[in-house]
């Protein structure tokens, strides 16, 4: 498939070696075979999770969060919408969220707020990529990042610019501007 007006920004080595780290990462923090609840929130985060739970030596369980704030659009919009999906029980378990993007910052917050809400045992986060230099990204915790990466609007590995391009195995930058 061609990409307009677009160039790799990752490539699908380096993100299958970052993920490859990130997976170990997490492996050293839990206990052999500990119990993990990752969710994995709808849709972008939907290969990254995948990808990373192959390699995740630990018992999980996967359960997933359906939210949407752009609506096809490249501006983010405020208010974050839930689709509701049946979780598994979160209550006195270990979850990891998992996101696509840390952008605005609204969706992650929702999401880690909505699980808090079902007090776990413990809650950590997990995203593939940061954007770096925007204003008023909201304040949550972030404790594995894949990459840091410029405030560009990008696809691909499961982010999409109107639904398409989620299916790309690298990720690439569709504009040449910053998205604010
Ligand atoms: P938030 O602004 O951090 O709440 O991000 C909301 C959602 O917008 C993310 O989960 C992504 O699905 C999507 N998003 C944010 N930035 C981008 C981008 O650069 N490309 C594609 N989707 C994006
Ligand atoms: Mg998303």
């Amino acid at each position: 498939m061609q990409l307009p007006n677009s160039q790799i920004l990752i490539s699908e080595s380096d993100l299958q070696n970052r993920i490859t780290s990130l997976a170990h990462e997490i492996n050293q923090h839990y206990a052999q075979n500990a119990e993990l609840i990752v969710v994995s929130v709808l849709k972008g985060s939907v290969f990254f999770m995948t990808d990373l739970c192959k390699q995740l030596q630990l018992d999980v369980e996967i359960g997933f969060l359906f939210l949407s704030s752009y609506q096809g659009k490249m501006s983010p919009q405020t208010k974050v919408q839930l689709f509701d999906l049946p979780l598994p029980d979160l209550k006195n378990r270990n979850l990891l969220i998992i996101e696509d993007i840390y952008d605005s910052g609204a969706s992650l917050k929702y999401a880690y707020e909505l699980c808090l809400a079902f007090q776990p045992a413990s809650i950590k986060t997990c995203v593939l990529l940061a954007k770096q230099g925007k204003k008023n990204q909201a304040q949550v915790p972030l404790d594995y990042v894949g990459f840091h990466i410029p405030n560009h609007f990008v696809v691909g590995y499961g982010l999409d610019y109107q639904e398409k391009y989620r299916q790309l195995p690298y990720i690439a930058v569709l504009d040449n501007g910053s998205d604010e």
